[in-house]
């Protein structure tokens, strides 16, 4: 993976592999995790901009972040221009200096709403969100991507759309809407795109491993990669792609526990670490037990047992 630094506005980060925005994973502990596992950038989970507007108390526990954490971008999806620049105006987002637009989410609700992907197919109205966010003063980013399906591909026009509507970076994912994760991911269509546009192109899909996201940036000419649901198996990926070392599964189950704890309940830090944990154990001898015992657990303590036993301190 060719790394380098990146400027997306007058933000420079320090390198051009990106933690995507994953709906129920990317939180504060394991956005602090991936960064501190190399990523340049992490993604919060996309967060409703109408939610903030009424204080919608479910979103603002997606906004937790720390002075520790450091640079994070937010998502928000909408559709409502005005709405969408109140959010990037609302308190709860001032920790955040990058703002990124969701107009990739295939998900039914969102896509009948006129959110997510829907804007593709709207891009007038995609271009007045840009433009609406852009006055709030935030570096605005879009991810979005290349069409709704394969015979309504849009990539080139749509990033300079974004472009000419003043946004800073733009993350393709390079798979039609009615694919949603599955199937090739289209590199001419992100060539394409990157080069029509002057803002750097960052380019999302399919990276499991080094050599994936080697391929995805010599075939598209992008400036970086963004990745995704490998993170979720195997979230030390990041040191493989940036150079840095690894380190033992259990110490870094154990700092993802405590950061976990760090803004979250008891009840959501069992949950969401004995999901982790069944995530992280894929591939071991014996996976499919211990996500039975798992998914059984009812303390943090419990979870952190089987980690133990799993992974061990000397492994
Ligand atoms: C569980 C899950 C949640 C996701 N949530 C979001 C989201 O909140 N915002 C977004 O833009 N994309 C979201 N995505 C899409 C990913 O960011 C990414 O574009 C997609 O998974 C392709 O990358 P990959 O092949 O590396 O997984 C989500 C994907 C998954 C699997």
């Amino acid at each position: 993976m060719r790394l380098s630094t990146i400027r997306v506005g007058d933000i420079l980060l320090p390198n051009n592999v990106f933690l995507a925005p994953l709906a129920g994973y990317t939180n504060y502990a394991f956005r602090r995790l991936c960064k501190e596992y190399g990523a340049g950038l992490c993604f919060s989970e996309m967060v409703s901009a109408k939610g903030l507007k009424y204080g919608n108390e479910n979103t603002e526990d997606l906004l937790y972040t720390d002075e520790e954490e450091g640079l994070t971008a937010v998502q928000i999806f909408g559709n409502d221009p005005e709405i969408m620049r109140m959010a990037c105006e609302n308190e709860k987002l001032a920790p955040f200096p990058i703002v990124d637009i969701n107009m990739g989410c295939p998900v039914p609700k969102i896509y009948k709403n006129g959110e997510g992907s829907a804007l593709l197919e709207n891009p007038k109205l995609a271009e007045e969100i840009v433009k609406a966010c852009v006055k709030s003063g935030k570096t605005i980013t879009v991810k979005f991507r290349i069409g709704v399906s394969a015979d309504k591909l849009i990539t080139k026009e749509f990033a300079k759309r974004m472009e000419g509507a003043g946004a800073s970076m733009l993350t393709i994912h390079g798979r039609t809407k009615d694919k949603v994760y599955a199937g090739e991911v289209n590199y001419d269509e992100i060539a394409s795109a990157k080069s029509a546009v002057g803002i750097p192109v960052i380019a999302n899909g399919g990276v499991f491993s080094n050599e994936d996201a080697k391929r995805l940036m010599q075939n598209t000419g992008a400036d970086g990669v963004m990745v995704a649901r490998a993170s979720l198996f195997d979230p030390q990926l990041f040191c493989d792609l940036t150079g840095k070392e690894r380190e033992n599964k259990y110490t870094s189950f154990c700092k993802q526990m405590q950061w976990t704890r760090a803004h979250a309940d008891e009840k959501f830090t069992t949950v969401f670490m004995r999901k982790m944990a069944a995530f992280y154990v894929k591939g071991e001898r014996g996976a499919a037990a211990y996500k039975d015992r798992l998914f059984s657990c009812k303390t943090p303590e419990e979870v952190l047992e089987i980690a133990k036993e799993i992974w061990g301190e000397k492994k």
